[in-house]
């Protein structure tokens, strides 16, 4: 790690044993992995809400048969071609389908792209995965 800074922080003491747990029960070494990882998190967060360029991706499940489901999935994803990077289809079982989109771009045309899916009758779940492209997190 480059350029690393130590700084003080002064925190109530309840506080600062809730933190001790969260981070134990979450596995970190030490307060400062732990503190470095809500960092990023924030830093994600705001990239989003920033409409910045973000990574990220979409999953949902749908049934096959659902009449025109499957090329409206497609038509949706062609009107998004600049964000979609890549898209994995597996067959789960004879009717359902996972697929997962994975997008780049900006994070408010991801919203709409995941909006759009979301509201299509005939997806029985989807998610979103709000993660980063990481230039910004160095
Ligand atoms: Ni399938």
């Amino acid at each position: 790690m480059a350029n690393l800074i130590r700084f003080g922080v002064s925190i109530e003491a309840t506080l600062l044993r809730n933190f001790d747990r969260f981070i134990r029960e979450r596995q970190y070494e030490n307060r400062s992995e732990a503190l470095r990882d809500l960092i990023r998190e924030a830093l994600v967060e705001e990239e989003w809400e920033k409409d910045e360029v973000i990574a990220g991706g979409i999953a949902f499940v749908y049934d096959h048969h659902h009449k025109q489901l499957v090329n409206k999935l497609l038509d949706i994803q062609h009107d998004f071609h600049d964000l979609v990077v890549s898209s994995q289809h597996v067959h789960l079982d004879h009717s359902n389908c996972l697929e997962i989109v994975i997008v780049k771009g900006s994070s408010v045309k991801v919203g709409a792209l995941y909006h759009q899916l979301k509201s299509m009758k005939g997806i029985k779940h989807i998610d979103i995965l709000k993660t980063t492209t990481g230039s910004r997190l160095k």
